[in-house]
């Protein structure tokens, strides 16, 4: 009897360890298994690509997070294409992951997917971008026809928070930049058409304005602000350039702000004004978004004005939800990270405990 209990306790302790997966902090020794689970947790995760530092630092974030937090993680790069998305979900969903977590490159195309997620019981968290006719709230649990159902959880930016911001932090500061000009003229690099961040920065910023959100082109209800020019640059920093080449070969002296939707592509651009002999930061204000290292580094350097922060470290933030839903705890809709807007002013002091 003496001998059957030791060896069922050397059981429960070993059975213990291996569930607890020898993780050091309190998060990460909880993180990694569920209750009644005796084994890592396996999350598929498909992220878009790598077009941007903005990207390499959120796909950076997750892969150390997944380790931290003892995940299995199976990574999938989609390489921008939807197609390749929807594939690497299928083949999670046939592996019986856990849970699967992924970055919608457009907003369309997704409730065949999610629905199948459901039918499986594989829970779903959406990470950075939205998808279509999400409002990331779910007023309504049972109503399937309500996109927000079709996934678990949000975990990401306000991007039509960052379109008013870059609005804000224009009509904030341009005109002193800039001064005696009754009107001034803003060239527009879009995101990748389609995306959420795109859509959602491009309205954004109208709104603050008072442009009607569905005009490309249009002014401002002060009649301050022009938008001359409106095009994508696909979040690139080569796109960034070669469409700020075309600007500036139509329009040589007309633009005064640059408006990017992300620094990548205000960071080519800042190439295509400086070979064009302008100065940038000077002849034409640059404003982008999602504070990444080149952006610090141009402002600093002072050819770039300011970044409006979009954060890319949701790693731990997806980890942390991950192992609450599969332990069946109650999760917010919409996970909202917090973030901050630098220019010149304040680049310098920030940019050493920057950590992309
Ligand atoms: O979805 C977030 C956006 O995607 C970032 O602003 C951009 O840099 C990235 O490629």
């Amino acid at each position: 009897m003496k001998k059957l209990l030791a060896i069922l306790l050397v059981l429960a302790v070993a059975s213990m360890a291996f569930a607890g997966g020898g993780g050091q902090q309190g998060g990460a020794s909880s993180g990694g298994v569920t209750r009644g689970m005796n084994r890592k947790i396996v999350m598929g995760y498909s992220q878009i690509g790598a077009e941007s530092e903005w990207r390499t630092a959120c796909t950076n974030s997750v892969q150390a997070a997944a380790k931290e937090w003892n995940i299995d993680l199976r990574f999938s790069d989609a390489q921008q294409q939807q197609q390749n998305q929807l594939q690497a979900i299928r083949t999670f969903i046939q592996q019986k992951v856990d849970i699967i977590a992924f970055t919608p490159v457009v907003e369309t195309g997704w409730e065949a997917i999610l629905k199948e997620c459901l039918d499986a019981g594989i829970p779903t968290i959406c990470v950075d971008r939205s998808i279509e006719g999400s409002d990331r709230k779910a007023a309504n649990p049972n109503d399937m026809t309500d996109p927000d159902n079709w996934f678990t959880c949000f975990i990401g930016s306000d991007m039509e928070q960052e379109g008013n911001r870059v609005a804000k932090w224009m009509t904030a500061n341009v005109p002193k930049l800039k001064p005696g000009k009754s009107v001034y003229n803003i060239a527009e690099l879009q995101g990748t058409v389609g995306s959420s961040a795109m859509t959602g920065r491009f309205k954004g910023f109208r709104d603050t304005l008072g442009i009607p959100a569905a005009t490309a082109l249009g002014t401002s209800s002060d009649g301050k602000y022009k938008i001359i020019l409106s095009q994508t640059g696909d979040f690139t920093r080569a796109q960034g350039k070669q469409v700020m080449e075309a600007f500036l070969k139509s329009n040589p002296n007309d633009i005064d702000v640059l408006f990017a939707h992300n620094d990548d592509m205000a960071i080519g651009a800042i190439q295509a004004i400086q070979e064009a002999g302008k100065v940038p930061a000077k002849d034409i204000i640059i404003i982008g978004v999602d504070a990444v290292k080149g952006a610090f580094e141009a402002m600093v350097a002072g050819t770039m004005n300011a970044s409006i922060e979009c954060n890319p470290l949701l790693g731990p933030q997806v980890m942390e939800t991950a192992v609450k839903i599969l332990n069946k705890q109650a999760v917010e809709k919409w996970v909202v990270s917090n973030e901050s807007d630098y220019d010149q002013t304040n680049a310098a002091a920030a940019f050493p405990s920057r950590q992309y």
